[in-house]
């Protein structure tokens, strides 16, 4: 979807990101998007009022009870006039008001009042973004439907490296088109969804969609991770995210409502039937995101391919030569799918993938057992013809009552619906009693 001709309401609330808001407003009105802006009294602290009325060519709503031109209510005629709400920076304080539906200003009175899609991004110190209270505000406000475009990492204003910077415009920009269509999608969806229906997606690959998942919620990983050594570098793999992206797709088309929680990937591989997409970057926080889903969720597909290791301290500024060696030491990220695995609830299914470059099944068979896995698809990443940013896969699903079945090399979307029939079986009641080997 092309943001041409769309009202949107741009809220910018006081954060010292506000000044990027400045950048952010001129991409819409290039993009050919009408824009309002509304602002906190804070955010007039970092950046004057009249930068956004010179860009936007209209007043800035920043008072409540400011002398009227008209006898308009802003925050309702402001709400009727836009097609989506997206506060860019969203602090720490207006993510709370929002979440407790507290109006006692011109951005939350209208964002109270507006009833289209909203997106906010959030930008902070890691520590706010990662304070139990702001983090439960961000899953109040997901649960409510709003759409959040995570934070990046990296130097933050307060000198600090981590979470909480925010997104380039240009980054703002392409989720907030990628949301906008999904919304549309997503009601297409409810439109066309009837049961045993034949779909065909955008790659062509054809499915049954018998809706077995209906009523499903099925938390799929997805991608990299990416773990920063210094501002600038970062350990990583060649995982493209097309494997989860095909999970998601695969899901979504049986029924279910799908989450994915993807690393750092191209926008391009992302699915447009999800519930919802958090785009993370490291492991640690994407533990945070499954973990925010784990307890509404029916189901996980581990597909990331998580960095086991992360380096213990990032370097603040960009590590220089010197001539020297360089020691940094690493030390282990959690485990995902091991502390989901070991805390899930009856009913729950986990389902992960092991990326293997030798004795696939034995070294399958130890993760399926120390990760508490319901069953494990294997694949050989050192075949350049499957695996990694390939568009095809191959492996065997080894499952915990001892089945395996091997899935010859075809396309990722067809190996994922194979991976979802397995879903389903073990989402029967009947799969649900222990098996021996759990006894
Ligand atoms: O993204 P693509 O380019 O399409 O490539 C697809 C893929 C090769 C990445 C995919 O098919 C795949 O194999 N994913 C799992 C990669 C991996 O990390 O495997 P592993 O054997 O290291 O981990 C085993 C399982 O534990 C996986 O389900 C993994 O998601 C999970 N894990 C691993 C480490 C960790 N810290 N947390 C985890 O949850």
């Amino acid at each position: 979807m092309t943001l041409k001709d769309k009202k949107i309401l741009l809220g910018v609330s006081g954060g010292i990101a506000a000044y990027k808001a400045a950048d952010l407003c001129s991409l819409l009105r290039k993009r050919g998007a009408a824009v309002r802006v509304v602002m906190t009294r804070n955010a007039t602290q970092f950046v004057a009022p009249l930068t956004f009325e010179t860009l936007t060519q209209s007043p800035v709503y920043l008072d409540l009870f400011a002398a009227q031109h008209s006898y308009e209510m802003e925050h309702i005629s402001w709400a009727r006039w836009g097609d989506a709400l997206i506060v860019a920076p969203a602090t720490a304080d207006v993510l709370a008001k929002m979440a407790a539906g507290i109006a006692d200003d011109a951005l939350t009175t209208l964002y109270l009042s507006f009833t289209g899609p909203v997106v906010v991004a959030p930008a902070m110190n890691t520590q706010m973004l990662e304070h139990p209270a702001t983090r439960k505000n961000l899953i109040t406000l997901e649960e409510r439907g709003v759409r959040i475009i995570p934070p990046g990492v990296g130097t933050l204003a307060c000198g600090e490296v981590g979470a909480g910077r925010l997104p380039e415009p240009q980054t703002i920009i392409e989720e907030l088109e990628r949301i906008l269509a999904g919304n549309n999608s997503a009601a297409e969806e409810t439109a066309r969804s009837s049961a045993n229906e034949v779909i065909s997606d955008k790659n062509g690959v054809t499915a049954v969609r018998d809706n077995a998942l209906a009523g499903r919620v099925v938390v799929i990983t997805s991608g990299p991770t990416h773990e920063y050594l210094d501002p600038v570098r970062f350990l990583t793999n060649p995982s493209s995210g097309k494997m989860g992206a095909a999970l998601a797709r695969a899901a979504a088309s049986r029924g279910a409502k799908v989450h994915l929680v993807t690393g750092p990937v191209s926008p391009s591989v992302l699915p447009t039937d999800c519930a919802t997409i958090h785009r993370v970057t490291t492991a640690e926080q994407m533990l945070l995101a499954v973990q925010a889903l784990a307890d509404s969720a029916d189901a996980f597909i581990f597909a990331a391919a998580v960095s086991d290791f992360r380096v213990d301290r990032p370097v603040e500024k960009k590590i220089k030569r010197t001539g020297n060696a360089v020691v940094l030491p690493l030390v282990e990220n959690p485990d995902i799918s091991q502390a989901i695995g070991i805390r899930k609830k009856p009913g729950q299914v986990t389902i992960g993938f092991a990326a293997e470059t030798d004795d696939l099944e034995a070294n399958a068979l130890t993760k399926l057992n120390r990760k508490h896995l319901d069953a494990i698809v294997a694949n050989d990443v050192t075949n350049p013809r499957i695996g990694f940013e390939s568009d095809d896969n191959e492996g065997t699903i080894y499952l915990r009552n001892g089945q395996k079945r091997f899935i010859s090399r075809r396309p990722k979307d067809e190996v994922a619906q194979a991976v979802v029939d397995v879903l389903v079986e073990l989402l029967q009641p009947a799969h649900n009693v222990p098996s021996q080997e759990d006894t």
